[in-house]
């Protein structure tokens, strides 16, 4: 099931994704069982995460019911400006109490990215609950989209697209600096929720192409997730939705 939620600007989308992070942790941790949640890099989340960071979010999140992935990260060293888990550990990690135990960084700097991607395929695989056909069951995984269209490290014509087995792969991008490590389509698409956050100018075209185009996953990866049995959620402010027609 898709839906699209509209937001006046990306500070009320970045308070609702907040928000959702946080009563995913919480109705889990009601439930007894930890939540598994995975996050994008890229600069949209950033103001999610500083919410989180601070105030009733950082104080109504039970922490400790929380195991934190990644979607997908850069070829580089945990320290480096280009991280993933770089910017998530300034804006979140070192503002609230989640046991380092509970940190499931992407480990760029151990080995090739093909190397990195089986290691981190096996940590997936130890923690994470699976549905019935044997892949990961995320709680909540939290997605962006490029103006190119890519998800996570799932950019057009690459060859992570025509992954159906593994859960995480590298991705060779011969545009981009640096190689990556990413979950595959398989892996994000038996969450429970996926949430796209969508904002600005700048992504309008590719969202109205992504919304309302034909499928075409090699062009228009984000067209590529489709979840087996949860929501998809398109969490968007009024800018980047600006191409499509108002919703009734
Ligand atoms: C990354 C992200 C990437 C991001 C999109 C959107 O590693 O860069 O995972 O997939 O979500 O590029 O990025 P913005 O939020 O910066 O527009």
């Amino acid at each position: 099931m898709n839906s699209i939620r509209r937001y006046a600007d990306p500070e009320a989308l970045s308070r609702a994704a907040a928000d959702l992070f946080c009563s995913t942790v919480r109705q889990a941790a009601s439930e007894g069982r930890p939540a598994h949640l995975a996050v994008s890099g890229g600069s949209t989340p950033r103001r999610m995460f500083e919410m989180l960071s601070e105030g009733e979010l950082r104080a109504s999140t039970p922490w400790d019911w929380l195991q934190l992935c990644w979607v997908d990260e850069r070829f580089v060293p945990p320290e480096d400006p280009a991280s993933n888990y770089r910017m998530v550990r300034e804006t979140l990690l070192e503002h609230v109490p989640l046991p380092a135990t509970n940190i499931h960084r992407i480990p760029a700097e151990l080995g090739t990215p093909e190397q990195v991607a089986d290691v981190y395929q096996l940590e997936l695989q130890a923690i994470l609950p699976r549905v019935a056909n044997g892949f990961p069951r995320f709680d909540l995984v939290f997605l962006g989209m490029g103006s190119d269209g890519h998800t996570g490290s799932l950019f057009p014509r690459s060859p992570a697209l025509y992954e159906a087995r593994r859960w995480v792969v590298a991705n060779p991008v011969p545009s981009l600096p640096h190689p990556r490590i990413t979950l595959t389509f398989p892996a994000i698409d038996h969450a429970a929720v996926i949430a796209f956050l969508v904002a600005g100018q700048d992504k309008a075209a590719m969202l109205k192409e992504v919304l309302t185009a034909p499928k075409d996953v090699i062009l228009r990866p984000a067209q590529g997730v489709q979840p087996a049995a949860g929501k998809l959620l398109w969490m968007a402010d009024a800018a980047a939705l600006a191409e499509l027609p108002p919703t009734p």
